[in-house]
């Protein structure tokens, strides 16, 4: 049971306000869905204006990261080059990567290529030739807040069919974060985005998903992206998580690679992934990294 807050005490979220000019409201709706039997966020999925002020400014850094490495991602560089040109502007824009040394993770962006999932290691081995395409996956730590998004790149002259697979990614993303909006639902985004790979013959990897995010790395929830509409847990504002779904040319299974990290698709068929971060506001959404 939470504790009951008196109308005059400082609202649990940190804000430093009266409960009755915060959370008071909000908590009953909260109640109210949860009476209902719905999976509702915890007090600890939600920020206060000062955290969300601090974060969106963790996501600029992260955007311009990747704004930044752009135009170097094209044929003939390696993904080791990619990794320091991300390293140095973080720095430079005075952010870690978040990346770097997380679970022992030894660089500082990750790097798919083709039919890798996600999660491939910056190699010096690894040079963009001529129609691949690339997932370049950012995450910055500054001033302590994190951040983390990720964009396709398409390397030169690349396939219709792959160009066809980068953009309907790319819509997949678009349109589950516009499902985003207090009192829905995270099956409400799931159902949209699985919809729309399957209708262009697609799948969307199911043990990988987005997640919260903002004072650590990955926080609850865990956003999958098989849920229906109207079900899966309460959206409500001052959420913060990413939507980074996953979607296969072919079938959705996947494996570990023996480095432990990097995931390929099972039948060798091309994957891509976009990833956003959002915030739920009072009246729908904001984007804080992309
Ligand atoms: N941005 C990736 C994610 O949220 C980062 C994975 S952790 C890493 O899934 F160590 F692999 F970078
Ligand atoms: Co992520």
């Amino acid at each position: 049971m939470l504790t009951r807050l008196g109308k005059n005490d400082a609202c649990w979220c940190g804000s430093q306000k009266e409960y009755r000019k915060c959370h008071a409201d909000f908590d009953e709706k909260v109640d109210h869905y949860k009476r209902q039997g719905h999976l509702v966020p915890s007090r600890q999925m939600i920020r206060n204006p000062l955290q969300i002020a601090a974060i969106r400014e963790s996501g600029k850094v992260n955007a311009a990261v990747l704004d930044a490495v752009t135009e170097y991602v094209k044929e003939g560089i390696t993904t080791e080059e990619i990794d320091r040109l991300i390293y140095q502007k973080t720095i430079e824009l005075g952010g870690i990567p978040a990346q770097l040394g997380y679970k022992r993770f030894p660089k500082s962006v990750c790097t798919s290529l083709n039919n890798q999932v996600c999660h491939g290691i910056p190699s010096p081995k690894t040079v963009l030739c001529d129609g691949d395409i690339i997932n370049v996956d950012v995450s910055t730590i500054y001033k302590d807040y994190f951040s983390d998004s990720s964009r396709m790149f398409c390397v030169g002259n690349v396939t219709k069919e792959a160009r066809r697979l980068v953009r309907v990614g790319q819509e997949c993303v678009i349109l589950g974060l516009r499902q985003v909006r207090p009192w829905g639902f995270l099956g409400d985004l799931g159902q949209v985005i699985q919809e729309h790979a399957v209708k262009h013959g697609y799948s969307v990897v199911k043990k990988i998903g987005g997640h919260g995010i903002g004072l650590r790395f990955h926080e609850p929830p865990w956003i999958g992206y098989e849920g229906k509409a109207n079900t899966g847990m309460l959206l409500a504002p001052g959420m913060i998580f990413t939507i980074e779904p996953i979607i296969n040319a072919g079938k959705a299974s996947i494996y570990l690679a023996k480095n432990g990290w990097t995931y390929y698709t099972e039948d060798d068929s091309l994957s891509v992934q976009w990833e956003v971060m959002v915030l739920v506001t009072e009246d729908g959404y904001e984007v804080l990294a992309y």
